[in-house]
């Protein structure tokens, strides 16, 4: 494979032309159009999509789509989504609407505490450093970054407070200084890891210069600084309830309400014991929650990692979202820890992320926290109604056909007889292309040939 040394310091055109020579098989020249018939027209905006990364050839598309009827707490919102997947954004939209028939989605904020660790090394007696920490070292760890808390407390939030943990049943001469923040509107990564790196180096200065400890007692040994995107005191609750009765009829699939009712329990049940299960379900309820962290400029990685760290803290993985038949009622539950921003980070410098925020009404973190999980429980509770009575190939199919079809370069008329034609048949690449062979061999489609 061929290496460089400077790919960064080229320009677009030359990065481009660098790869197609040594990687692509097609003339340099239609992959240069390929790569520009993607590019804003707007060059100005187009400096703030290349900004926002590295090494930029080009943009990637991905559909943005909208999802109406999502009524929370009583208010209506319309959620933007981002996603790559067909049918997610749909099934959205399906269980916004049949909730907002049903009293709407509910939601809490639980808690909203961010977190970060200094994880340092120290050889010396526990107890003496622990005496430092309590007499004097965290009042002055809170003065030292007092000049970076300022503005975040001016907001409502800062620094809320320092922990000093013994991690040496962990690993030999391990401690953490556990800080946590209340971030307000940001999500803040950047705030939380300049904290944290302001009180590593004080810490060390600290240690050193305290005459209470001698020799290796004196070196701190700072391994790392950083927020943990482990944010389990970062929760939201969503829920929809109605009468068991008023769940409706799912006659396609030949169930009453209370037996649906029992089946979608039992399907949550078995997500709750079956890591199989469990991964899926929980992938369901990501499918709506990274949808909208994408369009409003959230972080996805970082709300995936925790989400699955949530999903097993109780020591097995398990799904996220709970179910409760009691009194007659049908109760759906998800908790999920959220830490997203509508300030900061891409919230505003995106121009589409700086729309869905306007869209939703421009909410503070705390509402979108709560318009995110209601999304995630709308995504879960259509996939899982779909699963416990048509199957999920019905939907999935009828997308995937559309995305075949156009990959086939199918014509009006040609995607309208196709869909016809596999109304009750099955879907597969195969079957599409030799549909759409015979079609334009006979001009007629296999129905009536
Ligand atoms: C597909 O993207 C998501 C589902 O598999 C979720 C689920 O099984 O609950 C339909």
């Amino acid at each position: 494979m061929q290496k460089i040394k400077g790919f960064s310091k080229l320009n677009r055109t030359e990065k481009i032309a660098w790869l197609a020579k040594h990687f692509l098989t097609s003339n340099p020249l239609d992959i240069a159009r390929e790569f520009s018939s993607y590019m804003h027209a707007n060059a100005e905006l187009q400096k703030v999509f290349d900004g926002i990364s590295e090494n930029t050839l080009t943009n990637f598309y991905l559909p943005y789509g909208v999802a109406p009827n999502f009524v929370i707490n009583g208010r209506t919102y319309v959620v933007p989504m981002v996603i790559e997947e067909s049918s997610v954004v749909a099934a959205a939209s399906a269980g916004a609407k049949f909730w907002s028939e049903r009293g709407g989605f509910h939601a809490e904020v639980i808690s909203t505490t961010k977190v970060g660790h200094v994880h340092f090394l120290w050889r010396g007696d526990s107890d003496k450093l622990f005496d430092f920490f309590n007499t004097e070292l965290k009042q002055i760890l809170i003065a030292d970054v007092k000049h970076l808390t300022e503005n975040m407390e001016n907001r409502g939030g800062g620094l809320k407070d320092i922990e000093l943990i013994d991690c040496t049943h962990l690993e030999p001469e391990y401690f953490q200084l556990k800080a946590t923040f209340e971030t307000v509107d940001a999500m803040g990564a950047n705030f939380i890891n300049s904290c944290l790196e302001e009180f590593a180096g004080c810490l060390t200065e600290e240690v050193k210069e305290n005459k209470n400890f001698s020799g290796a007692e004196r070196d701190v040994e700072v391994v790392m600084s950083i927020l943990s995107n482990y944010t389990p005191d970062c929760i939201v609750k969503a829920w929809v309830e109605c009468k068991i009765s008023d769940l409706g009829n799912f006659e396609e699939a030949e169930l009453n309400s209370s037996q649906f009712s029992r089946k979608f329990k039992t399907a949550i049940n078995i997500a709750k014991q079956d890591v199989y299960r469990a991964t899926t379900h929980n992938k369901g309820i990501f499918n709506g929650v990274d949808a909208v962290i994408l369009a409003t400029g959230n972080d996805f990685r970082a709300i995936e990692a925790c989400g699955h760290a949530y999903a097993s803290r109780n020591g097995k993985y398990e799904s996220l979202s709970d179910c409760k038949i009691e009194n007659g009622k049908f109760i759906f539950t998800l908790e999920i820890p959220l830490s997203v921003g509508t300030v900061g980070g891409l919230t505003k410098l995106h121009p589409l992320a700086k729309r869905s925020l306007e869209i939703l009404g421009n909410p503070g973190a705390k509402e979108l926290m709560k318009i995110i999980a209601c999304v995630g429980l709308a995504q879960n509770f259509s996939a899982v109604k779909a699963l416990v009575t048509s199957g999920i190939q019905k939907g999935h199919m009828k997308m995937h056909l559309s995305n075949i079809l156009r990959h086939f370069g199918a014509s009006d008329i040609e995607i309208e007889k196709a869909f016809a034609y596999f109304h009750d048949r099955t879907v597969s690449f195969s079957n599409v292309r030799e549909f759409l062979n015979t079609y334009r061999n006979n001009n007629l489609s296999p129905e009536k040939s």
